[in-house]
């Protein structure tokens, strides 16, 4: 039998498991695979999103499982998030139920604004004209209405500076349980960390990986020589290391996968940890932000004229 996974306790008393898999770039035809692959491994916990259009394929391996008796609902956690195109309030329930229905689910046990930004109704991809002004409060109203009925058991955030989040915070009725944003050694966000933490806001990492095949050779998670000499020194791979990393600063880590056996080399990371002074050289890695959410930011379109104004100050430099 796979073992419990060890989870973190969010602001609503649920315990999300520390390990999900992400599904992000997740092709449908390789994502029901990847799903049924980690569930048999021992996750409880899948990263999901409307804007990925895969989730009817997810819901279909999910339907499988539960069938099957390899898992029941309940012992595994559903992320989904609400995309940019549907931040009217009206509009908020409709998607959660479009969502629902392609993952074969009554609930999610998470449901996360996607990002902090807001884009006409039925617009696809990402021309600057599909922008417009953001209302998070009133969107977050809908999120809090989808939480009251029980379809959403937690709700929260994504992509959100300390500022932003700050805002809400101060706004909302049912305060956000999680912010997930990118985080791995190469941008660890200490200062939204410490934020979140001091608020009671679970930080859940994406992209824990730095998606490899993403930045350039100085900012590839993977290759940083920091995280290769103590992956070398602990016997383990540069990834095992990234996500550990991540564990050990309280973090929830959403490692994509379509590979079963680095879906199971992502998920031995319990039994082992990284010792307090090669803990510390982690903190020395040059940073960079990875995703810039370039194509949110307009001089004419939307609610962000520059990098600066969508995360408040907190970008590459920061
Ligand atoms: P694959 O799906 O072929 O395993 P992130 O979660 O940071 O977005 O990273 C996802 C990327 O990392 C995918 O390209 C995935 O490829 C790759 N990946 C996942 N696990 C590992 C691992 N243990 N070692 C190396 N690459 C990995």
């Amino acid at each position: 039998m796979a073992k419990a996974i060890p989870f973190f306790e969010l602001n609503t008393g649920a315990k999300i498991p520390s390990v999900g898999l992400g599904t992000w770039r997740a092709d449908p035809g390789a994502v029901a695979d990847a799903v049924t692959a980690a569930i048999k491994a021992g996750y409880r916990h899948i990263d999901c999103a409307r804007l990925y259009c895969n989730e009817k394929e997810v819901g279909c391996a999910l339907k499988k499982l539960f069938d099957n008796g390899v898992v029941k609902r309940g012992e595994v956690w559903i992320t989904s998030k609400l995309w940019c195109n549907d931040h009217a309030p009206e509009d908020v329930p409709e998607s959660l139920g479009k969502t629902l229905q392609d993952l074969q689910l009554d609930y999610v046990d998470l449901y996360l604004i996607h990002w902090p930004v807001s884009m006409k109704k039925g617009s696809e991809g990402y021309k600057p004209e599909n922008l417009t002004q953001t209302n998070i409060p009133a969107t977050w109203r809908a999120m809090e209405a989808l939480y009251d009925s029980g379809k959403a058991r937690a709700i929260g955030v994504s992509n959100f500076s300390s500022k932003k989040l700050g805002d809400l915070l101060a706004a909302a009725r049912v305060p956000p349980a999680v912010n997930q944003v990118e985080c791995h050694p190469v941008w660890q966000q200490p200062k939204l960390h410490e934020f979140c933490q001091s608020r009671g806001v679970h930080l859940s990492g994406y992209s824990p990986l730095g998606s490899p095949d993403a930045g350039t050779i100085k900012t590839q998670v993977l290759k940083n020589s920091i995280l290769n000499t103590i992956a070398e020194k602990l016997g383990k791979s540069p990834a095992q290391v990234a996500l550990r990393w991540g564990l050990q600063m309280g973090h929830s880590v959403l490692p994509k996968s379509t590979n079963e056996a680095r879906i199971k080399e992502n998920l031995d990371i319990f039994d082992w940890s990284i010792p307090e002074d090669l803990f510390a050289k982690l903190s020395g890695i040059e940073q960079e932000r990875l995703v810039k959410g370039t194509v949110f930011v307009h001089e004419t379109y939307g609610s962000y004229k520059t990098l600066d104004e969508l995360w408040d100050g907190e970008t590459s430099d920061a």
